[in-house]
């Protein structure tokens, strides 16, 4: 069966007249009506669900969760405090005054939730139907299993860890995923790159963040995911049509209306780590011809930077032990020929216009790390006298080996990790994860702010 034949319409043919008809205090036509209505039966014949939930924006007070599905829909969510569901709160895909119905990917907002606090959850669909006009009939809501989650807070547990740029290899997903899963942190950062190199269509959207490998529950089942998209994200017709139909803007609640328009951008306590998320946008300026003209990413990373002093006005953010901001493109490269991101030649080794207008901020705010990707090799660049945060760039897809095609040849130093920070005994340690082999590539503690 296919998808399109999915939703089986029963007891809907004809304009059949009743005795009600008659009966009824309606116009025969709207009777008519009625009674087809009445006789509409939307009914799943195969699952609605087709994907896992992926758990993510998270906050201290609420989530959002997106799931592919099979046909036109409607999604739930229900959360309870305890596994059993008891006393379970529903929640409706997001919208207003109507809850929207789509074909492919459900999206709902769960609010309302208390800091540092484990919940259960699941999430559900209904098909849709239209059986006259724009009158809309739902089938019974099928439901997935139960997962749970813990809201962020400054008395969670103070543990995150990232990835990047996975540019839709399985095989190093798939060693990523199970590395993340052994080290079962209660957030994930992924800092973009995504696709191979663009989404033009919905169907590679929907595979690449919600059904990354065949068969396997995805990436932010249990625990919530923050993304932040890396030039590769910004590519190709699909994300440029939706870019939050599938990993959604924050909550409008978080900001100000001056930063109305920063729906990637986060500050939230994770434990005794501040982690800040920013968005260094693609790899090259707004001028170049590759954009068409219709690039404003300068004038959005100075909207950030403004956001960014904000944060740090907040008293959980103020008073965290540790600071961890988090973005695509590095903000450091100590090579004085490395190419920063505004020249029409090749593309940004780090973002010079970030790292000029964020990078005093981290620093005057004592930040000690900023984790990143891009560069598809692991490195570390240690904190200065005058630049307070130390960086790491994480690995990316490729599995011992660097180049594509026939430029394709082995490098050790090129392998996938996962960045794991952790509090321990009152400093933060740092564990980059060499998923290749299987073994800590590097490890690094860090102070609490003065
Ligand atoms: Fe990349
Ligand atoms: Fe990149």
């Amino acid at each position: 069966m296919t998808r399109k034949d999915f939703i089986k319409v029963v007891g809907a043919a004809g304009f059949v007249s009743s005795a009600s008809v008659v009966q009824g205090k309606m116009r025969p036509d709207e009777q008519e009506a009625h009674d087809i209505y009445g006789r509409f039966h939307v009914d799943n014949c195969m699952g609605l669900l087709d994907s896992a939930p992926f758990l993510q924006i998270p906050a201290a007070d609420s989530v959002g969760v997106a799931f592919a599905v099979n046909a036109l829909a409607s999604g739930y969510a229900e959360v309870a405090d305890n596994p059993e569901m008891k006393g379970a709160v529903r929640y409706r895909s997001e919208g207003f005054p109507y809850s929207p119905a789509n074909p492919r990917v459900l999206q709902v907002r769960i609010t309302g939730l208390k800091p540092a606090t484990r919940y259960w959850y699941r999430v559900g669909a209904s098909a849709v139907g239209r059986p006259i006009g724009y009158w809309t009939k739902q089938s019974e809501i099928e439901w997935g299993g139960v997962h749970s989650f813990v809201t962020s807070g400054a008395a969670a547990a103070s543990h995150f860890v990232a990835m990047t740029d996975t540019h839709g290899n399985r095989a190093s997903m798939r060693l990523v995923l199970k590395r993340m899963r052994e080290l079962a942190a209660p957030v994930t950062v992924w800092t973009g790159d995504v696709p191979a190199s663009l989404i033009d269509d919905e169907e590679t959207a929907v595979r690449l963040y919600l059904k990354p490998l065949p068969g396997d529950p995805g990436i932010a089942e249990d625990a919530p995911c923050f993304f932040l998209p890396g030039n590769h994200d910004y590519r190709g017709q699909w994300y440029q049509r939706n870019p939050y139909r599938i990993m959604m803007a924050r909550s409008a609640e978080e900001r100000s209306v001056r930063d109305r328009l920063l729906c990637r951008n986060f500050a939230v306590r994770q434990g005794d780590v501040a982690m800040i998320g920013l968005d260094t946008g693609e790899d090259k300026p707004d001028s170049h011809p590759a954009h068409g003209g219709n690039a404003h990413f300068e004038k959005y990373r100075t909207m950030q930077t403004a956001w960014l002093r904000d944060q740090f006005l907040r008293p959980e953010i103020a008073s965290a032990p540790f600071v961890v901001a988090f973005c695509h493109i590095p903000l450091f490269d100590a090579r004085p020929d490395a190419n920063p991101g505004t020249i029409l030649e090749n593309w940004a080794d780090y973002q010079k216009q970030c790292s000029d207008e964020w990078g005093p901020v981290l620093t005057e705010n004592g930040v000690q790390l900023l984790v990143c990707g891009h560069k598809h090799k692991l490195r570390y660049d240690a904190a200065t006298r005058g630049r307070s945060w130390a960086q790491i760039v994480g690995g990316g897809p490729e599995l011992g080996y660097v180049g594509w095609g026939a430029n394709k040849r082995p490098d050790p130093s090129r392998f996938p990790t996962v960045i794991e920070g952790r509090v321990e005994s009152g400093r933060l340690v740092v564990c980059a994860h060499d998923v290749l082999h299987g073994k800590v590539a590097a490890r690094y503690e860090f102070s609490a702010r003065g």
